[in-house]
């Protein structure tokens, strides 16, 4: 079955291209502009009307569809199909004066006043009720409408108002433990509620996690987090509901946040969705910004299982929602797009097409500025637009990652939970880690959940997976057994899924497969450095390890600044089963990081897209006839690269060498089959 991404972009005859469009902040005759411009800038695809809801329904039950009516049809005469949004995101001022009761409430009991957006609780009935409304009169009106190419559910479930501690939260809350536990006996042992003298006698006496004394249970935190994850993705399920049932012709997507968004369950929006999308924008206080990006476009497409997905937002220069909003400097934006691209995005966009005047968001950049067409964004963008166009043969093509890297917000929420053993160390910066040392050696991997099926992977990364469920556990130790090479990174394995100590040694779920115990975790005073046999230092993290039938490969220095595992491994490695199972006992610096994974690689037979090259970024992606290398020169020096193929849009090749030059990138279509550097792994 042909993916509804790369139906869409055969529909738009090339790489979905465009932004949020919000013409209910402009006069009519700008709208005639903005598809003249659109036009001119290549734009084929709109994200129209997300924010739009107190335009499209003035008054409880009176609807008003003069403006999407008129745009559609706008949009559409000039060839430019619409990815329409449900209005939800924001709710109208009517609404929340008539439903006081509906606005979310803080940890600390404060209600939250209207005046921004989603300013509204996850559980509220009346929402459910006036959301479902209106996405059904929206859904009926413009079912057969031929602009629409697909639905975008909401915007960011949950960036603002995913928390909610009101009693009506507090109630679902207690359904949902009534669902997951059945028994207050089961739901007492699984938070350990006899510490501290919580016991529960009856459901009524839980309440959310709200601000209190000193530190909160646990397992009551960790499950208020997925309870308020899934009760958003309830009403994310209504929602596609009504749009299933009203236009079952049409797929649905919603935007996720990847990593931006610590609040909610990424995985579990993505697999609700029919293609996968997600907005990133660049930490401008992160100086390898676009590593970053590279991360969240692997979680994108581990997501999407490997399919097409679509880069919904990111922007054409400064946001303002930063400390500090820095300007993209000329040719940023192309190489985040070419880098969106090259990891499988068949859909480029952007928040938004026209700068606000007013509002909050204007002084966020946007496809047409301010300044107009005279502009350096401008001839940017237009310029982007034309270039995707002639890269279109790359769609419906496909990244292959023989390495996965495992993702988990569950583990997330949990590892940075209170009281534990270093502040300091923080879910996102050990991920970065172990994906930072993969990108500067052009392995490419996936970032998946981990439950997924790893069969299809010679290799599985585990930075900090802290909170390790047992049949997880379970499902890693078989891959490894049987033939599957496995690296984790230190603190793994340590909880169960509500948070409580696997028994026995640390750490509980892994113990056998790594071959060794941990005695002690030994975190690092803040500017304490440790240093490691190969001279390189730890920071923030130790452990102090007895192997178990492991053999050690680096070890912490024998000596005062060895630190206080000294002498013992910072490095093992396992021979189980059929496969491998290595360990790292300690926060690796880059050089001691990359070799473990050197070493790794090579054992499991993984190949680098091309052989790594400071600030260089390869990936490819594979067709069935042709593959199609993609080049990111991150540097200020021009770069050459040995290539078997032609050149694509504006690349350049050489003397059999493709020049990239400083700050730019290039697609490579290869003739020479580089396809596969290895025949897909095989189970014993
Ligand atoms: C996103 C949001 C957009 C816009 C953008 C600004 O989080 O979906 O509506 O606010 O940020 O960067």
């Amino acid at each position: 079955m042909t993916h509804p991404l790369t139906e869409i972009n055969h529909r738009l005859g090339g790489i979905a291209y465009g932004g949020d469009y919000n013409p209910e902040q402009w006069p009519r005759d700008i709208w005639h502009e903005d598809v003249r411009l659109m036009r001119e800038a290549g734009v084929n695809l709109v994200t129209l009307g997300v924010f739009s809801w107190s335009r499209i329904q003035p008054r409880p039950g009176a609807y008003d569809w003069s403006l999407h009516d008129e745009v559609l049809d706008l949009l559409h005469a000039h060839g430019i199909a619409v990815d329409l949004a449900t209005p939800t995101a924001a709710p109208p001022p009517w609404f929340t004066r008539q439903h006081p009761e509906a606005r979310p409430v803080t940890a600390s009991g404060t209600r939250l006043a209207p005046g921004s957006r989603q300013v509204f609780c996850p559980s509220s009935p009346a929402y459910a009720e006036a959301a479902d409304a209106v996405v059904t009169e929206l859904a009926a009106r413009y079912a057969d409408h031929p602009a629409v190419a697909l639905w975008h559910v909401h915007n960011e479930w949950g960036n603002h108002n995913a928390l909610c501690y009101c009693d009506v939260s507090a109630d679902a809350f207690r359904s949902w433990l009534h669902e997951r536990y059945k028994n207050l006996e089961t739901l007492n042992e699984a938070w350990g509620t006899d510490f501290w003298s919580q016991r529960y006698a009856d459901w009524e006496e839980i309440e959310p996690p709200r601000d209190t004394t000193a530190f909160r249970n646990p397992g009551q935190e960790l499950d208020y987090r997925r309870f308020s994850s899934d009760a958003l993705l309830q009403r994310h399920r209504s929602e596609v509901a009504v749009l299933r049932r009203i236009t079952p012709h049409l797929p649905i997507t919603t935007n996720v946040m990847g990593t931006l968004e610590k609040k909610i369950d990424g995985h579990a929006f993505a697999t609700e969705c029919d293609l996968v999308s997600i907005d990133h924008y660049l930490p401008a206080a992160d100086p390898d910004g676009h590593i970053d990006l590279a991360l969240n476009a692997d979680l994108a497409r581990g997501m999407a299982g490997g399919r097409p997905w679509m880069l919904m937002e990111h922007s054409t220069s400064a946001v303002n929602w930063q400390p500090v909003n820095v300007a993209k400097q000329p040719g940023e934006t192309r190489r985040n797009s070419l880098t969106h691209l090259a990891r499988g995005a068949d859909a480029v966009m952007f928040f938004q097409w026209r700068q606000s005047r007013a509002g909050a968001e204007k002084w966020h950049s946007a496809m047409l500025p301010h300044g107009g067409t005279d502009s350096r964004v401008w001839k940017e963008t237009s310029a982007l637009g034309a270039e995707l166009a002639s890269l279109q043969e790359v769609t419906g093509t496909r990244v292959r990652s023989d390495l996965a890297l495992l993702f988990d917000w569950h583990n997330w929420w949990a590892l940075e939970l209170q009281a534990r053993p270093s502040g300091e160390f923080r879910y996102l910066d050990a991920v970065r880690d172990w994906y930072e040392a993969l990108w500067s050696q052009n392995i490419t991997c996936d970032l998946v959940a981990p439950g997924t099926d790893l069969t299809s992977y010679r290799a599985v990364v585990a930075p900090a997976l802290y909170l390790l469920s047992e049949q997880d556990a379970a499902h890693l130790s078989d891959y490894v057994e049987r033939g599957g090479h496995l690296a984790v990174g230190c603190f793994s394995g340590v909880v169960d899924e509500y948070d409580r100590m696997w028994q026995g040694s640390h750490p509980g779920a892994l113990r056998e497969v790594l071959g060794l115990v941990v005695d002690e975790y030994l975190p690092l005073r803040p500017h304490e450095r440790v240093r490691l046999e190969d001279g390189t230092h730890v920071r923030q993290w130790t452990e102090r390890v007895e192997p178990r039938g492991c053999a050690t490969y680096l070890r912490f220095a024998d000596a005062a600044d060895g630190g206080p595992a000294r002498g013992g491994p910072a490095i093992t490695r396992h021979a189980f089963g059929n496969g491998t199972a290595w360990y790292a006992a300690a926060r690796l610096p880059a050089p001691s990081l990359q070799a473990l994974l050197r070493a790794l690689s090579d054992e499991a037979g993984i190949a680098p897209v091309i052989p790594a090259s400071a600030g260089v970024e390869a990936v490819r992606r594979i067709g069935d006839r042709e593959s199609y290398l993609f080049l990111i020169n991150h540097t200020e020096e021009s770069v050459r690269v040995p290539v078997v193929g032609e050149e694509l849009g504006t690349a350049e090749i050489r003397n059999g060498e493709a020049v990239v030059p400083p700050g730019g990138a290039v697609v490579i279509r290869e003739t020479a089959a580089p396809v596969s550097p290895h025949p897909k792994r095989t189970f014993t």
